[in-house]
């Protein structure tokens, strides 16, 4: 058998929903690459090693068949990888802290630190490390102290690669970026790392799409470009509460300003709030960054922009209360979908999450489905007190309900029947739309009284 050489070894400290599709399209894009995943959970990995991967992305399974095996592998032997590797990403979690100075608002950094000193320990020769994980500005600066202090003599050059896939579209997102950024010191060393990863990239990605820039810019625009978009969905969704008391209506509203090419029509759909690992936690910690470089009016309006979706949950719920006759006890409540956005099962700050605790607050009983994402609502939910359950099938979700709540996007929620569904629902029959994607003209007719988000609501009474 011929021992396949490879001109570059890439490893990726981490395997989670970034790391593996990530390192997944890097393969299939690089044969002449070898990449190798690692991470410390034995599981996660075994899952990356099956077709049962351990995260649901459309079209990833494909992405990694072609590669897995060929120059694509899984471990859990992360010094080996460590050690073998020219070109080392590291794509640990870096959540909000919860304890100490800055919980609640600050990145923690202890994954984060610990693969640091890993990479010390384990290394015997020159590498770049790739900071892919979402990090405070100037983590670099740290990074390289911790590592540059090996007393090995060897040389750890620190770039920032930040990702900016969307979950759900992942791969999509990785095969045809918007753009790649790749930020490095602009030294010698600086300046030749920063060849290799725009190398790599161009394997596959468009070279004017690939920008670099000093890695301090490209840490900071990762935290800028989420708030930024978090930002646009605060704004519609305030905008939502202002049409519910003036029946203007927020889908009109946002069209008409999208179509001004200076605000642009993506992610402008009022929902009933934003959810996922990343928005809450990167604003939290570019306010915590803002105030410690004391600059508070900042602070204050970026963390609005999370104030505004606090009250857009509490708002939802609320609404849903008030239309039922201001009590819920004992009452059946469908919950459709628990997924923080279509097309994952990740419920990570998923606004269900919200929404049911504060229905089971109110004594409602609680039934949730989701096509992907009642293992992780099972874990979300564990230990909540009150009445609640779980079902596959939405038509047993909302049996003897006296009102559904939508609160994912699912493409499968626009096509049920919905005249079977009325038939087997308490009367008056409510569905509360909190993703504004059902038609509810329709359904008025039918006989529901429906809710939408930011729009006048259809009832019979
Ligand atoms: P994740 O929790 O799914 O995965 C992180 C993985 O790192 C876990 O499997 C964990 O076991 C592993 N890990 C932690 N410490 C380790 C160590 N010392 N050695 C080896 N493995 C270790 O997280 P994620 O969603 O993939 O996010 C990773 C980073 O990417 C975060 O900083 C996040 O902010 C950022 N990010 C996430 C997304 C997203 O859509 N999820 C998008 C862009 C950026
Ligand atoms: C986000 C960023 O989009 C991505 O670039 C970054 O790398 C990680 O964080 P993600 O959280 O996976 O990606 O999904 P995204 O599509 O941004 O949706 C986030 C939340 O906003 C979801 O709950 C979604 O339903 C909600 N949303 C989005 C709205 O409520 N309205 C919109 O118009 C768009």
């Amino acid at each position: 058998m011929v021992k396949q050489t490879f001109k570059k070894h890439v490893t990726c400290i981490g395997a989670g929903y970034v790391g593996g599709p990530t390192m997944a399209v890097i393969a299939a894009k690089c044969p002449d690459v070898k990449v190798t995943v690692v991470d410390i959970n034995a599981a996660r990995i075994a899952a990356w090693e099956s077709d049962d991967l351990p995260i649901f992305e459309p079209g990833l399974l494909d992405v990694v068949k072609k590669a897995r095996g060929r120059n694509l592998f899984f471990s859990t032997d992360v010094d080996a990888a460590i050690r073998s590797a020219d070109i080392l990403f590291v794509s640990v979690n870096t959540p909000t802290k919860t304890f100490g100075e800055g919980a609640g608002k600050a990145a923690d950094l202890q994954y984060w630190e610990k693969t640091a000193r890993n990479i010390v320990k384990a290394s015997a020769s020159d590498k770049i490390i790739v900071e892919k994980s979402t990090l405070p500005v100037r983590t670099a600066h740290a990074m390289e102290r911790i590592l540059n202090a090996n007393g090995k003599g060897i040389h750890f050059e620190v770039a920032s690669n930040p990702e900016f896939l969307a979950e759900g579209s992942a791969v999509k997102d990785l095969l045809n970026p918007d753009r790649v950024l790749i930020g490095t010191q602009e030294t010698k060393t600086g300046l030749a790392a920063r060849k290799d990863l725009v190398d790599l990239y161009a394997h596959w990605v468009d070279r004017k799409n690939i920008i670099t820039s000093n890695v301090w810019s490209a840490e900071l625009s990762k935290l800028a470009a989420n708030a930024f978009l978090a930002q646009r969905i605060s704004s519609i969704n305030s905008m939502s509460a202002f049409c519910e008391k003036t029946e203007a209506d927020v889908s009109e509203v946002g069209y008409a300003i999208g179509k001004d090419n200076r605000i642009g029509a993506r992610f402008l759909h009022a929902s009933v709030g934003f959810g996922g690992s990343c928005f809450k936690k990167d604003i939290l910690n570019l306010v915590y960054l803002c105030e410690r470089y004391g600059l508070w009016e900042v602070a204050q309006y970026w963390e609005y922009v999370i104030r505004i979706n606090e009250y857009q949950m509490t708002r939802f719920v609320q609404n849903m209360i008030q239309a039922m006759f201001n009590t819920i006890a004992k009452k059946r409540i469908a919950i459709l979908g628990f997924a923080f956005k279509a097309n994952t099962g990740d419920t990570r700050e998923s606004p269900a999450i919200y929404v049911t605790k504060k229905l089971l607050e109110e004594q409602a009983h609680v039934i949730i489905t989701d096509p992907k994402a009642i293992a992780n609502a099972k874990i979300d939910l564990a230990g909540c007190k009150g009445t609640f359950e779980f079902a596959s099938d939405p038509y047993a979700a909302v049996k003897g309900a006296h009102a559904i709540a939508v609160c994912t996007e699912w493409e499968e929620y626009k096509h049920l029947e919905f005249k079977r569904i009325l038939k087997s629902m308490e009367k008056p029959a409510f569905i509360f739309d909190g993703r504004n994607i059902l038609d509810h003209v329709r359904l008025f007719e039918m006989g529901f009284n429906v809710f939408p988000v930011g729009k006048r609501p259809l009832t019979h009474y």
